[in-house]
């Protein structure tokens, strides 16, 4: 099955691209491939709420998003890693994520029952973002796809890109929940 890696971070070498290098490797095992899309180097719309989904047509938007969604709409897995800017996801993150509506609102289309979503959060400071990750795992995986939610990473202390590569755990504990797919 192939994994599509929606990558929210708009940094080079960022711990958002080395966690999910590490997932791919537990993924591959499994016989999935994983596509790194770097959202910030793409060209994609955010949702201007026309609504046109939800009389069954396609989203307005013909950009690079909407390879992602015709994937995510003929059975592609997931995987949303973003780093936490100013308490959330940022915002290259939350463009294709609002995406999503296209197929959730569309009488047409569905994620399928079939794939698996993940999630991962960096940060760098010790904030509590356990509330702002469990909203992130039901809303949008839990209630707005139909996609098994297999698990989320929060990833803490890691400021500057590279950080990550020091955090054996979190590698480990990335490897093994790509394994999960
Ligand atoms: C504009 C901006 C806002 C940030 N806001 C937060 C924040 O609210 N809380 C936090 O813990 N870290 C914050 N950070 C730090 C990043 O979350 C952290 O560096 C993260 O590891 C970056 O992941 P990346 O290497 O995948 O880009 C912020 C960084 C930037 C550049």
């Amino acid at each position: 099955m192939e994994i599509l890696a929606l990558i929210g971070s708009p940094r080079k070498n960022s711990n958002c691209e080395i966690i999910v290098d590490e997932m791919a490797k537990g993924a591959a095992e499994n016989g999935h491939t994983i596509t790194k899309y770097i959202i910030q180097d793409l060209d994609v719309a955010p949702c201007s709420g026309c609504e046109l989904c939800r009389k069954g047509k396609d989203c307005r938007y013909e950009d690079d998003g909407t390879e992602i969604i015709d994937k995510l709409a003929n059975g592609a897995s997931v995987i949303l890693a973003s780093p936490i800017y100013f308490g959330q996801m940022t915002a290259q993150a939350k463009t294709i994520v609002d995406r999503f509506y296209s197929i959730f609102n569309n009488p047409e289309k569905s994620f399928s029952e079939d794939a698996k979503a993940a999630l991962v959060l960096t940060h760098a400071y010790p904030g509590d973002y356990d509330a702002y990750l469990q909203l992130t795992i039901t809303q949008p995986f839990e209630n707005n796809t139909e996609m098994q939610f297999i698990g989320a990473l929060d990833v803490g202390d890691v400021k500057f890109p590279g950080d990550v590569k020091e955090k054996e755990d979190v590698l480990k504990e990335a490897y093994e929940l790509g394994k999960k797919f």
